[in-house]
């Protein structure tokens, strides 16, 4: 009799060899539910920004996993990650999506924990519970690692995982633009008030693997140019516009720990068209942002533009205007809830943050045009993921199969052309975590190279 052993499934299922990968990853609940456990209690996860919670008492409600996480700072402004469960019976001790408190109540019985995660109240203490419990032991759960970056705030639930920076490896130049392009001088980042959450009926995976770089799609948005009201479609910009993307230089690249990204290194003299020009404020905002950015980065430096990127395994970015993060929250097999958090410069006039937020929003979210288009997809391909007869059948991921190198312009396994480079790297490492990898492993210290060539 053969045995299935877990190791034996995930590697057949993600043949990289062959650029094939099986529909069930894509809905099985049982694949889901051990993703749970083998990815997210190990991987970083982003849980939010410190400019959404600036003073002490501040609170973000956020998830990691499938789980209710609390994104707080403390008296002493202290940056605090717990979940989100009451110690007495699971209750959620955090209801609101944001806000400020001394304490967090439990709505049950009214357990109330400290900002940092304290147990401090508890009914009838006296009568019923002392000498039987000790308040020290049965604080909010907290977790074992959290590191902030650029504003960012992330967090892992294994103890054992390497620091951010090395987790993040040379992913951090594209994100590092992306997170505040004028290099943390000045004001930073900030996110802009209001947090946008949706859920799509899709596996969170396809809106991860679509960040990695994958620009073959773009034909999905084709009728959002074609009707002239994409973001980018403003009369007379675009065409200029796409004249300085074709000269420039793109890249998929993707990195060791299975991030990736598509970006582009401009021509030396560059010139930012923004999409702005309606609005004389905003157009000089961007046009003196443009210059600083070139002075502070240096010339090389500010040649790179990062379009797209995945952080694995469920942080999602855009570099350039917009610029935002995207959570890709696992929900259940077919469903993810999204989050999108929409970057500005902290010190922008307020006249460019109310311009920018109605242009993010016609962007991306649930409104967002090109959001509409890329959802559709998701839908539908995770749908096409659950058939019996479908499920015989396993996706192509041939495109550009072994033409990749690592002597590019940039660090990293590095294409010249669009390429699926970048998902099966970050499928090698989904592999890697379903079979319970070291992190030597999962941070490629074992790895011959290339996912198209090592398999
Ligand atoms: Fe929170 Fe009982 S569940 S106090
Ligand atoms: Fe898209």
């Amino acid at each position: 009799m053969i045995s299935i052993t877990p190791e034996s499934r995930y590697n057949s299922l993600i043949d990289l060899r062959k650029g094939e990968i099986g529909r069930e990853i894509f809905s099985s609940r049982d694949i889901y539910e051990e993703e749970l456990e083998k990815v997210f209690t190990r991987a970083w996860l982003f849980v939010g920004h410190e400019s959404q919670i600036p003073e002490p008492g501040d609170f973000f409600s956020s998830r990691m996993g499938g789980e209710s996480v609390i994104l707080a700072r403390d008296k002493k402004r202290k940056v605090h990650v717990f979940l989100n469960s009451c110690r007495h019976r699971g209750m959620k001790v955090c209801q609101y999506d944001h806000g400020n408190t001394q304490l967090f109540t439990c709505p049950y019985h009214s357990w109330s924990y400290t900002t940092d995660g304290k147990l401090f109240g508890v009914p009838q203490f006296k009568s019923l519970y002392e000498g039987c419990m000790e308040k020290e032991a049965w604080s909010l759960i907290e977790v074992p690692r959290m590191e902030t970056y650029k504003g960012t705030v992330w967090a892992s639930w294994d103890k054992d995982a390497p620091d951010l920076l090395t987790y993040l490896g040379d992913a951090k130049t594209h994100l590092d633009l992306a997170l505040d392009c004028r290099d943390g001088r000045e004001g930073g980042s900030e996110v802009l008030f209001g947090v946008h959450k949706w859920i799509i009926p899709c596996n969170w995976k396809f809106a991860a693997e679509n960040f990695l770089g994958d620009t073959y799609h773009n034909v999905s948005h084709r009728s959002v140019d074609l009707i002239g009201i994409g973001p980018s479609a403003e009369a007379g910009v675009k065409g200029r516009r796409d004249n300085e993307m074709e000269k420039a230089r793109h890249v998929w690249v993707n990195f060791p720990a299975g991030h990736g990204v598509h970006s582009a290194i401009m021509p030396e003299d560059w010139e930012f068209l923004n999409t702005y020009q309606n609005n004389p404020v905003v157009a000089e905002y961007f046009r003196e942002a443009h210059a600083k950015r070139k002075e502070r980065l240096g010339a090389e430096r500010h040649r790179l533009i990062p379009f797209v990127g995945t952080i694995y395994p469920n942080v999602s970015f855009h570099g350039n205007q917009p610029r935002n993060l995207c959570v890709w929250h696992p929900h259940g097999p077919e469903s993810t809830e999204a989050w999108r958090f929409f970057l500005v410069d902290a010190d922008a006039p307020q006249e460019v943050k109310d311009f920018l937020r109605s242009y993010y929003m016609r962007y991306s979210g649930p409104a967002g045009m090109t959001e509409q288009d890329d959802m559709e997809n998701w839908n539908y391909a995770t749908a096409g993921s659950r058939g019996v007869i479908a499920k015989r059948y396993p996706y192509n991921y041939t495109q550009s199969l072994g033409r990749v190198g690592t002597d590019g312009p940039v660090a990293g396994n590095v294409s010249l052309q669009v390429s699926e480079e970048n998902p099966r790297q970050f499928y090698r490492r989904w592999r890697d975590y379903m079979n319970g990898a070291d992190w030597d492993t999962l941070l490629g210290r074992r790895d011959a190279g290339p996912a198209s060539i090592a398999g």
